[in-house]
């Protein structure tokens, strides 16, 4: 059984006419099994001499269907038999030019393409090539916006090449993948509240710690399982071997997406302040969980103030040139095209700034309600840190 691992024997195949020997590809049947196994939908029985590939990568051949070109790095949902992940294409290795046979490098898959690309999953799936078995072979695009689905494809087999850098490609070798021992609708019920990750992006001194803070103990106070992330603390542990480079910040955001996602499979709702300046990386956090439990909030503000707030005295030092690759200044910053929730915290107050973010995660049923507003702490500045 896959993912457990467990292994058993079929014991009876019983249908509405009576038991049968054997059933064959599409055939309707209960099977009963010999052990007591816990299976649900999704998982796979498999021969144990004979199994399928198990990882998050791996190339395809793709039929673009939709107007709109496929674009790398997009996310979309992928279809596979019947389990469904976040995906995103990685690469285009070629379209197939489909009176000629001939292969034409290309930026995008437009309508009525064929070509050959590469494709990571946020979960782990287990596939077989097209050739072996079409049923485990094969996956449709699905646009999580409009629901449309925009492609089809037939897996070739594992990808290539593994960078370990870079984030999304990140599964050893030889592992399976066991599943989650306590469902995360189970923990949610416990806790009378959906899990979710609010991503808060935006330039040092915006004010990204501060929502997050004042949010969680909002939050806290209303009786919900929390987590706060925070690129400054977490760069005292789990990352504090990285710099600043874009290879160290894609890393450390991976990092920080990962342990965001534990914490949501564990029902918390989790708070992230990270500068968090590449799109790219954001967008691969965000792939990592269920469509509409990431929310990515842009917290800005005008240069003007960034420098005066400076709290930790980086805009002074950067200026001075003490401080390499300061985003902002000699680092660049690429803003969410389309984040769920701007705050501008020139002109919004802090408790303002966290009804909105509360607002967006009730809009999302991710919330408990509120037991009364008593606990509400008042009047805060921007970049206290006692934390009420
Ligand atoms: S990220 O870019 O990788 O997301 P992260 O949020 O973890 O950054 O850490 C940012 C914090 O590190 C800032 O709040 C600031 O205190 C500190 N810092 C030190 N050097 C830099 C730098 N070159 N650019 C941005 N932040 C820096």
């Amino acid at each position: 059984m896959l993912p457990s691992g467990m292994t058993t024997r079929v014991k009876s195949i019983e249908t509405f006419d009576g038991p049968l020997t054997e059933a064959v590809d599409g055939d309707a049947v209960v099977m009963t099994l010999t052990d007591e196994i816990d299976i649900s939908r999704g998982d796979m029985i498999v021969r144990p001499r004979n199994l399928p590939s198990s990882g998050t990568r791996f190339e395809a051949y793709v039929c673009w269907m939709h107007s709109e070109p496929m674009a790398v790095d997009r996310p979309y949902v992928l279809m596979h038999t019947t389990r469904q992940a976040q995906a995103r294409v990685t690469r285009i290795d070629y379209r197939v030019d489909v009176d000629t046979l001939h292969r034409e490098s290309v930026p995008a898959l437009e309508l009525n393409d064929i070509g050959r690309v590469e494709i990571a999953t946020g979960q782990p799936l287990f596939y077989d090539s097209y050739r072996v078995n079409s049923v485990t072979g094969s996956f449709i695009l699905i646009d999580p916006h409009t629901n449309v689905t925009v492609g089809a494809g037939m897996i070739r087999g594992d990808a290539r090449t593994v960078d370990s850098l870079k984030p999304g490609t990140t599964v050893s070798t030889d592992v399976v993948w066991q599943g989650w021992n306590i469902p995360r609708e189970e923990r949610e019920a416990r806790h009378g509240h959906r899990g979710g990750v609010v991503w808060l992006t935006g330039l040092s001194g915006a004010g990204k710690t501060t929502i997050a803070r004042a949010v969680e103990r909002r939050l806290f106070e209303r009786g919900c399982r929390t987590m706060l992330l925070d690129g400054d603390n977490l760069r005292h542990g789990l990352c504090g071997d990285l710099g600043f480079s874009p290879d160290a910040r894609a890393e450390n955001i991976r990092r920080a997406g990962e342990v965001a996602r534990l914490f949501f499979e564990q029902g918390s709702l989790v708070l992230c302040a990270f500068v968090s300046p590449y799109r790219k990386d954001r967008d691969r956090v965000r792939e990592l969980l269920p469509q509409g439990r990431f929310v990515e909030i842009l917290v800005q503000a005008s240069p003007d103030t960034l420098k005066a707030r400076d709290p930790k005295g980086l805009y002074a030092r950067a200026g001075a040139g003490q401080i390499a690759q300061f985003t902002g200044m000699s680092a660049p910053y690429e803003a969410p095209a389309a984040p769920e929730l701007t705050l501008d915290t020139d002109s919004i107050e802090i408790d303002a700034a966290v009804d909105r973010v509360i607002g967006a995660l009730e809009a999302l049923a991710c919330s408990a309600s509120e037991p009364g507003r008593a606990g509400r702490i008042q009047s805060r500045r921007w970049h206290d840190r006692s934390g009420g």
